[in-house]
């Protein structure tokens, strides 16, 4: 800097999702032709929360993985402004914490619906046409073919029907599937536009021969998926979940599908990430599915969130109000516009 330069206070950005997305860095390239400052380094799952509390020390802006933001983590984030999450869960923040200390909470909600929705379609298959198992065997050259179900034989039942859940309602149209879906805040009428009819949670359980989750995962929701709720599901039936490990009883759920009361599962995501213990022991089971939480991993998908992500950023780092707000309420507290 030069002697008389004005003193200007470069704003910084730490970026802790993927970088480099089908050959581009979408979100690094915004802010810094909006002359942000951006580090980048990967953070969850593989970060402690220490390493989380260190990386927010000085800055005003983090694009956001599955890092915990809670009093712990935020204890040395003076400066930070806004927490943009590359994704649709906020399970992992703390929201009152955030708005107590003014910080801005936006997500990424729409841009990750096809991506997610194609690999609930993708486990649903994999799982009923016994995709995995197949390519274990031949690959052993213990050559046998397992039998599996045509989907337009099945009942597909979701539970929750947001964006993702429309798109994956969709596709099961697409397969010639009968859809009930149980989500209080869906009105019957708009599931009956897409196809699906709205049903209670007995008659879901009763008669879906797959369930597939597409809740948020909450105080509320946590274990949803428990053993009243496996013994209640048809007998050989199939649950998918590619919403959030920790809505499902995993030792339940274990137990369901080493007695055949679940025939398989296709899962993207697990109470522990990477999966250890009881996660370890679900993943290894031979009708389990699984995949590692790559549900919006598509770059057209990845490029979308990472470029809503930064304008979240530099909206709030230049004074306005993004759409994609989760805390509303710490508006109240900024001058944005
Ligand atoms: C989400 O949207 O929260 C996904 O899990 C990806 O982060």
């Amino acid at each position: 800097m030069r002697k008389n330069d004005p003193i200007v206070s470069t704003k910084r950005c730490v970026i802790t999702v993927g970088l480099e997305i089908g050959g581009r860095k979408p979100a690094a390239e915004l802010l810094e032709a909006a002359g942000i400052e951006w580090t980048h380094r990967y953070g969850a799952p593989h970060w402690e929360d220490e390493a989380t509390r260190a990386a927010l020390e000085g800055v005003d802006a983090i694009l956001a993985g599955a890092e915990n933001f809670n009093a712990a983590t935020l204890e040395g984030a003076t400066s930070l402004k806004v927490i943009a999450r590359n994704g649709v869960g906020y399970d992992k923040v703390n929201l009152a914490e955030c708005t107590d200390r003014g910080i801005v909470v936006t997500y990424t909600p729409g841009v990750m619906a096809d991506a997610v929705a194609d690999l609930t379609f993708g486990l649903l298959l994999a799982a009923v046409r016994h995709v995995s198992t197949g390519d274990r065997w031949i690959k052993s050259g213990d050559y046998d073919v397992p039998i599996g179900e045509d989907l337009p034989s099945m009942t597909l039942g979701l539970l929750g029907c947001g964006r993702i859940g429309a798109e994956t309602v969709r596709r099961a149209k697409g397969f010639k599937m009968r859809v009930l879906v149980h989500d209080p805040f869906v009105d019957a009428t708009s599931l009956a536009e897409i196809g699906a009819e709205a049903v209670d949670r007995d008659t879901l359980l009763a008669e879906a021969d797959a369930i597939s989750l597409h809740m948020p995962m909450s105080a509320d929701n946590a274990n949803i998926v428990n053993a009243g709720f496996l013994a209640a599901m048809k007998k050989g039936s199939y649950l998918i979940n590619t919403a959030r490990g920790g809505l499902v009883d995993e030792p339940a759920l274990i137990k369901a599908l080493q007695s055949g009361q679940l025939a398989g599962a296709g899962l993207d995501c697990q109470a522990s990430e990477p999966p250890v213990g009881v996660s370890a022991d679900l993943v290894a089971l031979d009708n389990v599915v699984a995949t590692p939480h790559s549900g919006s991993l598509t770059i057209t998908a990845r490029i979308r969130m990472a470029e809503m992500a930064a304008r979240c950023i530099l909206d709030v780092l230049e004074g306005r109000v993004p759409e994609q707000v989760v805390n509303r309420d710490v508006l109240e507290k900024l001058d944005l516009s």
